[in-house]
């Protein structure tokens, strides 16, 4: 697990090998982790040591604490990639994970300003508000608030909207998604938020934007989400010019 020759720090050494067992499936996501006295007295490194490295690992993600209880494997994250326009719905079936949403409020509202001014439309045209929770095998993974023009996708439903509302706007109104501009920043978990995601108070979220348009240049939706920090990891492949 760890050679002290090396001139590799030790911390980061056992952090490594720890998170190659979680990698290769030794340990897996639940799993109690041994006690830092246990790691320091096996390895013959200090308590110090030990902490620092599975501080790394909580830092990344790979490792939780409960109070009173130890150090735990977290479960994997979902890896996303940054480039591609894909529905939760669409992103949950291709990594063999159901689907799911919770609808906590459906409305049909006049559009704000602010609203307006993103889907390109008249302040208080008519704008359907949803807002779900978004899960994966029943585990909550995001809170999702859309903003849809209603003159432009036409009659949706509390029924539609507990499946896929891409799904619906392209299989129904033939209405394709080409194009998204999307912002994503890393925040705090409100209280009521982190209820809902089933994390606690000021866990990290991050939050995401998108507005989408259609091929011709018409924004069809308005988000605005929080994808739990614990769970979601984005990835994008770049070029140096
Ligand atoms: C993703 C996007 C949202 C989009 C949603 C549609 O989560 N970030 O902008 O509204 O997918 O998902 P579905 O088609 O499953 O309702």
């Amino acid at each position: 697990m760890i050679d002290k020759q090396l001139h590799i720090p030790l911390y980061y050494q056992l952090a490594q090998s720890i998170q190659k067992q979680i990698d290769s499936g030794d340990l897996k996501p639940g799993e109690s982790l041994p006690t830092e006295r246990e790691y320091s007295e096996k390895l013959n490194i200090s308590r110090m040591t030990v902490r620092q490295a599975l501080n790394q690992l909580v830092n990344n993600g790979y490792l939780y604490r409960v109070q009173g209880k130890g150090t735990f494997v977290a479960e994997c994250k979902i890896e996303k990639p940054l480039t591609g326009i894909t529905s939760f719905t669409e992103d949950m079936m291709a990594r063999g994970l159901e689907p799911s949403s919770k609808l906590l409020h459906f409305e049909l509202i006049p559009a704000t300003q602010h609203i307006a001014n993103h889907l390109q439309i008249k302040e208080n045209s008519p704008v359907y508000e949803v807002k779900r929770i978004r899960l994966a095998d029943d585990v909550p993974m995001a809170i999702e608030i859309n903003y849809i023009s209603a003159n432009l996708v036409k009659g949706l439903t509390e029924k539609i909207v507990n499946q896929s509302i891409y799904a619906y706007m392209e299989d129904q109104l033939n209405l394709r998604i080409e194009q998204a501009t999307q912002t994503i920043e890393s925040s705090l978990a409100e209280p009521n938020e982190a209820q809902l995601l089933q994390i606690s108070d000021g866990a990290p979220v991050m939050r995401i934007q998108r507005t989408a348009f259609l091929h011709d240049g018409t924004p069809a939706e308005y988000v605005l989400s929080a994808y739990r920090a614990d769970r979601y990891k984005f990835t994008v492949h770049i070029h140096r010019k």
